[in-house]
């Protein structure tokens, strides 16, 4: 069991592994194509579908500066940089995985678009209105305090910005408890998941408007339930390590005993 968040997260290695494990399955590491770490990048439920839901909900575009926060090892910051033509910051306070966000990015040639910063959701070490959009991407659940998660964003972002938050929430509705280790924690202590109304409640305490909620259980249903026949060539086991396959697992039970769904929160800054 670890001792604080960070190093639930983070280890030493992370890059050696992912491209270790690419170069061994026969990729070129000089001429590495982004979707080649799709399976290690995308810390959330519904991998890529999940990107994609996000970046169409954020609706930029060239010309527009994105806040990623909790940005991993930045696998949604570099999707929405190729395919939205914006510019993205990643913020994370795990410094193993900024370290590891930048290597990665600057091994497929896009740093150019995209910068990083440790800090935290809570105390962002940003000036106020410095974004035209912010998205947050299955972090919420890591954070007890709702009310600063979401007035730090309002506060960064422009007026009339969209804020799109993509958490594992809880659904109030499943029989039974949360079992642990979980991907987001290995201990309750640093688990705070919250249902819908509460994420709610604290966005409209941070002045901002709801344009639309979605619950993606079918998608998470079909991810935990349906893993490709055959695995990509690198998974999130290459980033977490070997604990990973335990807190799939825990995940899924969580997933398909109705305890958990995934949900995009769309809301506009006063
Ligand atoms: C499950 S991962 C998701 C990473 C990424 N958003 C993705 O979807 O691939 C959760 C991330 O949130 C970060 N995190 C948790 N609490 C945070 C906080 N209070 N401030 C900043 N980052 C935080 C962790 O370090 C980790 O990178």
């Amino acid at each position: 069991m670890v001792d604080t968040l960070a190093s639930h997260y983070g280890s030493e290695g992370i890059v050696e592994r992912i491209l270790d494990a690419l170069a061994a399955a026969g990729f070129d590491l000089d001429a590495l194509d982004p979707d080649a770490l799709a399976g290690a990048d995308e810390f959330h439920i519904g991998g890529r579908s999940g990107s994609q839901f996000v970046a169409d909900a954020l609706k930029v575009g060239p010309g527009d500066h994105v806040l990623d926060v909790g940005s991993g090892i930045g696998g949604t910051a570099r999707f929405l940089h190729r395919t939205t033509g914006a510019l993205v910051t990643g913020v994370d306070l795990t410094p193993e995985f900024i370290d590891a966000a930048e290597r990665l990015t600057n091994r497929v040639g896009l740093s150019e678009g995209i910068d990083y910063r440790i800090g935290s959701a809570t105390d962002l070490p940003f000036d106020g209105d410095s974004f035209d959009a912010v998205t947050m991407v299955h972090v919420g659940m890591n954070i007890d305090d709702k009310n600063s998660m979401f007035a730090e964003m309002a506060r960064v972002a422009r007026p009339g910005s969209t804020i799109v938050v993509y958490d594992v929430m809880l659904t109030g509705s499943g029989k039974g408890e949360i079992t642990y280790p979980m991907p987001w924690s290995d201990t309750p202590r640093f688990s705070f998941p919250s249902q819908r109304a509460d994420y709610e409640a604290a966005a409209m305490t941070a002045g901002l408007a709801l344009t639309s909620a979605e619950d993606h259980r079918d998608l998470a249903l079909r991810f935990f339930n349906e893993p490709p026949a055959s695995p990509p060539p690198v998974t999130l086991g290459h980033l977490m390590g070997p604990e990973m396959p335990a807190m799939f697992g825990n995940a899924k039970a969580a997933v398909n005993a109705g305890l958990i769904s995934p949900v995009i929160l769309t809301f506009v800054t006063a």
